[in-house]
């Protein structure tokens, strides 16, 4: 049965930030067409822009899916890489309403009206022409903003859905990035953080690389604050990490995925870095800005992963001592090389193997937030915090700091770091820099 309709709308986004973005972007879209939003309990129609990463984030579609039919009937469209990955089957599995791709979202009003008017509602294209010129412009943005430059990737690892999902590497002009840049400043945002799936592969037409962007970002008055994520070790540039050394707005913060440990098992994952090149690379990266943190991401238990590349993994996590990282049990993907190789891991040894290496990982990260404690910071202060007259931020290496202070959000404030937990740091207000 077709719906009326929609008047309200909510988004709710799983996954990376580059769903919070489209998320946002989605959002602005359907404010433009004179929808309003609403909480996802009563909105008319709902946008689940998905997740397809790992075989979990796919499931919660699902029961999220089953959940909003319990309790209304609203109007259902998923959106993001499951929608790409899964296409017409999703209206096999569930009752929903439109499907609509990673790249096909500036069509959601269309495939809306469709579907209210009774008609098939499913777009997965991945057109040529970008859909960043069909979005209406950014308006009203919080203190610490994302702006996707780069999407898509030709990496291929063997365990990765991303290039079948998000599609090739396709890097967003210069002037319209600067521009929404600009907006987004405009907008109420004092940090950019510029996304991509490979953002350090970003290039213009003439060939210049992430680092020529993040110069001419450093130019726009208002903006304290650029970050940029995810990156690849081989996309490391010499002009990139020179812009570390160089440009203070930039964020002493890099997050490099690295996998595994093992050379063995990253030649298996395709990865086309080594253990040592990788370690290389940070020790330039290190030069070049001494005090930045490092982040990366683990998987556990790729096929054909022994104790002893697991036993790697551990010794690179000894030697790099990351501020922070995040790891994964290894997820087989349908379509990808990786879920059909031999020796797929027993769960029970990925389950020790991620407890083991989150442990060394947890370790590190509280080393690194105590070894802050006496620094002094500008704190970027981003929402309120649970106590009273406390505000919660990010330093610039990326901690989450909390505070009492009677700063606002947007406000940014300097500290001295005081204590240090696992997951956040306490500062202590030293003087407030003019709004
Ligand atoms: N299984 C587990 N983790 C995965 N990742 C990507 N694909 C998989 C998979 N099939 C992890 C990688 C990547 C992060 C975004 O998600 O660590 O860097
Ligand atoms: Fe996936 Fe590898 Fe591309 Fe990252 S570089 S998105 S892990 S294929």
């Amino acid at each position: 049965m077709p719906k009326p309709a929609p008047k309200t709308f909510a988004v709710k986004s799983f996954g990376c930030q580059m769903n919070v973005y489209d998320g946002e972007r989605m959002a602005e879209l359907m404010a433009a067409e004179g929808l309003s939003p609403a909480d996802a309990a009563d909105a008319d129609l709902v946008v689940l822009n998905t997740c397809h990463i790992r075989e979990r984030a796919t499931e919660k579609v699902y029961s999220d899916i089953g959940r909003l039919r319990k309790h209304g009937d609203p109007m259902i469209a998923v959106a993001g890489c499951v929608a790409q990955a899964e296409g017409e089957e999703i209206f096999a599995r569930a009752h929903v309403d439109v499907v609509v791709g990673p790249q096909a979202y500036h069509n959601l009003p269309r495939l809306v009206a469709d579907a209210a008017a009774g008609r098939p509602a499913l777009d997965t294209d991945m057109p040529v022409a970008s859909k960043f010129g069909a979005l209406p412009a950014r308006r009203k943005v919080g203190p610490s903003a994302f702006l996707t430059v780069q999407e898509g990737c030709d990496k291929f690892c063997t365990y990765c859905v991303v290039p079948y999902t998000r599609g090739a590497e396709v890097s967003r002009a210069f002037a319209a990035i600067v521009d929404e840049a600009k907006a987004l400043v405009d907008a109420g945002a004092k940090e950019i953080t510029l996304l991509g799936q490979n953002v350090n592969a970003w290039a213009d037409a003439d060939g210049r690389g992430l680092d020529h962007l993040i110069r001419a970002l450093d130019r726009i008055e208002g903006l304290a604050r650029i970050r940029y994520t995810t990156s690849h070790p081989n996309d490391m540039t010499e002009g990139l990490i020179d812009a570390h050394a160089q440009v203070e707005r930039l964020m002493p913060f890099l997050h490099l995925p690295v996998q595994s440990g093992s050379s063995r098992i990253l030649k298996a994952m395709n990865r086309s870095h080594t253990r040592d090149s990788y370690l290389r690379v940070l020790d330039k990266v290190r030069a070049a800005r001494p005090d930045i943190a490092l982040s990366g991401d683990f998987i556990v238990g790729f096929p054909g992963e022994t104790d002893a590349d697991f036993e790697e993994t551990l010794r690179l996590v000894d030697e790099v001592r990351y501020a922070q990282a995040f790891s994964f049990k290894y997820s087989p993907r349908p379509g990808t090389p990786a879920a059909e190789m031999a020796d797929q891991i027993a769960p029970e040894v990925m389950d020790e193997r991620l407890q083991r290496l989150q442990a060394a990982i947890n370790r590190d990260q509280l080393a690194f937030n105590e070894a802050s404690v006496g620094r002094h910071c500008p704190i970027l202060i981003e929402r309120k915090g649970k106590l009273p007259g406390q505000m919660l931020g990010k330093s610039p290496w990326l901690q989450s700091v909390h505070l009492i202070t009677d700063a606002r959000v947007g406000d940014m404030v300097e500290v001295t770091i005081e204590s240090a937990g696992p997951n956040s740091v306490g500062g202590v207000e030293r003087l407030r820099a003019a709004a």
